[in-house]
């Protein structure tokens, strides 16, 4: 939601600004702005995207600037309503991730002190705030103005009165600063900022920071001196580059047989599965997340309640924190989330917390703010810049598998034989998951018939089902066909409804999860017209004369048959959705991080 980036050094700012921000697109790309100091504040924005930008800013020379990609949530898209916001002698320029939840009553005030507003938005408070209460300093007058507001933030302010520092600030939006050789960077988030450089500060939350040439000093929001603690990114700059794939999408599902390579490592061995899973011995396990996540966490509640016999329930992270849930000491709260920024996800951990429960973040981004909330297992899948989730998706099943089985060891319900059973498929994953990416190109075939279709149903049983939630997720998000998943048992209480002569099913067979009634659901939906694709093992030899096409995956254990299905899945919706010259990285009023609520 809204990406927003800075710089300070002895280069130009406005071009490392562009690139900062073109690497944010994907939080945010309705429309875009930046402001560098000359001789006095220059502001450019638009309404488009960051290649917009670029076109109508010239060269300018300032060597400090800031700049922001935007997802509209108050207020159109539009070149008024886009960031950097100024105050109105044009001393202060703001960029703005957040909410100011008390902007109105500002504003209101404000105007009635003689400010005039240009914009619908709730930043604009913030530079009109910075100037009202100006006291001579940049930072104390960011600071007296910031204990007006009530709301979520980061931001990073610039001012003609205080020309060679950027003041960023943080609350409940991420933050994070980069340091280089006599310059450094501001952004939403490491992945825009590994080009320059891998040292990072990740800011907390009631954080101000002022960034000079000289460094960076942090403090409280009392004014408290705080460490600087300086941490290494372990991720590598191509990996946030597209490496000659037309999308970052296309390139995020070819690297899954790496990125779960990664996610496995050192986590399995001949000795059992080595991964600190709090809590064995939780009474329940409730599972919260929104998105792709959710339907990781679906996936592992029926891993967890098969392997570890714990019963596991899982809540959308949204209805969860306003249901007033009933939880206590004994339940272990787990939190799926790639980014660790959805501000609902971090919302429910914390009422998690306020009801004495134990708590478990499961995310990708090490910083992330999940990861100053709880204790955190790492999904280690490398950035990911296209919105639609793929890569983490799969990472996250295999971190759920990892945590089923070391709960099921500990708690005694899953014997050494099995674990090393399981674990022998699952150190199989990674080559399997390359096999089915080898066959990339009978799934674009198939894929393609389908192209023009109205309408998708997706089903599947089991730990399937939530596969089937995911692929219908996947089609949608990004090609706009409208996709439904459903547990295939549910078809006679609705979606046969939806059946007509020559509507695609994507039926997701593999052996284990109640096969034969999943052959029933099939015959169900072919006698009513559809035409359906299965997705099963290499060595099953009775779905072909169920359905009308047939998309293999190699033959594996049943609960790691799901991952290389939704490889499957992925691909296909990919195809769609270039057939369709969609636009795959930064579907239509998507974003990838939602720091909102
Ligand atoms: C957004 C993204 C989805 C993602 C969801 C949850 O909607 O577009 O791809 O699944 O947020 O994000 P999280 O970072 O919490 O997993």
């Amino acid at each position: 939601m809204c990406g927003i980036v800075g710089y300070i050094g002895t280069s130009k700012a406005v071009p490392v600004i562009f690139d900062l921000l073109k690497r944010l697109e994907y939080r945010g790309y309705d429309s875009a702005g930046i402001a560098t100091i000359g001789s006095s504040i220059q502001t450019f924005k638009t309404e488009g995207s960051v290649d917009d930008l670029v076109s109508i800013t010239p060269d300018l020379a300032g060597c400090i600037g800031i700049g922001h990609t935007r997802w509209a949530t108050h207020g159109v898209p539009s070149s008024e309503n886009a960031h950097p916001h100024c105050d109105n002698a044009g001393n202060v320029a703001v960029v703005h991730n957040g909410i100011i939840e008390n902007y109105i009553e500002l504003k209101d005030e404000l105007i009635g002190s003689g400010h005039e507003f240009v914009s619908e938005t709730d930043t604009e408070v913030l530079p009109h705030l910075i100037s009202e209460y100006y006291n001579g300093g940049l930072e104390s007058s960011v600071r007296n103005a910031l204990s007006k507001v009530q709301g979520s933030y980061a931001l990073a302010v610039i001012s003609t009165d205080d020309p060679d520092k950027i003041v960023v600030a943080r609350k409940d939006s991420p933050l994070v600063l980069g340091l280089g050789d006599s310059e450094f960077f501001v952004a939403s988030d490491a992945s825009g900022i590994l080009k320059y450089t891998k040292n990072v500060i990740f800011m907390n939350n009631g954080e101000i920071g002022v960034i000079s040439r000289e460094g960076v000093e942090i403090t409280t929001m009392d004014g408290a001196r705080v460490e600087n603690k300086v941490e290494t990114l372990e991720w590598t700059a191509e990996a946030a580059e597209k490496s000659g794939y037309d999308h970052f999408m296309q390139k995020e599902i070819f690297e899954q047989p790496i990125s779960i390579r990664e996610t496995f490592s050192g986590r399995i061995s001949s000795e059992g599965v080595n991964l600190e899973v709090p809590v064995p011995n939780a009474r329940r396990i409730v599972i919260i997340a929104c998105g792709t996540s959710y339907h990781a966490g679906l996936f592992g509640r029926y891993a967890i309640e098969h392997f570890a016999r714990i019963p596991v329930e899982v809540e959308i992270a949204s209805e969860f924190r306003y249901t007033d849930p009933i939880l206590d000491c004994g339940d272990l709260v787990i939190a799926i989330t790639q980014s660790g920024e959805t501000a609902d996800t971090l919302a429910a951990i914390r009422e998690a917390g306020s009801k004495d429960s134990h708590k478990l973040g499961i995310t990708n981004v090490l910083g992330s703010s999940i990861t100053r909330e709880c204790q955190c297992i790492l999904t280690r899948a490398g950035p990911e810049i296209g919105v639609a989730a793929t890569k983490s998706f799969t990472s996250q099943l295999a971190v759920l598998l990892l945590s089923a089985v070391r709960l099921g060891r500990l708690r005694g319900a899953l014997s050494a034989a099995d674990e090393n059973d399981f674990i022998y498929e699952l150190k199989q994953m990674s080559a399997n998951i390359r096999r089915v990416l080898n066959c990339a190109p009978s799934i674009r075939e198939c894929a393609l018939l389908f192209a023009d279709a109205e309408q998708f149903l997706f089903m599947g049983r089991g730990a399937n089902y939530p596969i089937a939630l995911e692929g219908a997720l996947k089609l949608k998000e990004i090609s706009y066909i409208p996709a439904e998943g459903f547990p295939a048992g549910e078809l006679k209480h609705g979606p046969l409804a939806l059946i007509y002569d020559g509507v695609p099913v994507i039926a997701i067979a593999t052996e284990g999860m109640v096969y034969d009634k999943m052959l029933g659901n099939i015959k169900e939906v072919k006698a009513r017209g559809a035409i359906v694709i299965g997705i099963a093992s290499e060595s099953d030899t009775r779905i072909a004369k169920y359905v009308d096409y047939v998309l293999r995956i190699p033959d594996t254990d049943p609960w790691i048959a799901p991952v290389l299905a939704s490889v499957v899945l992925q691909l296909f919706a990919y195809y769609i959705a270039y057939h369709k010259r969609c636009e795959i990285d930064k579907p239509r009023n998507l974003a990838k991080s939602v720091t909102v609520e």
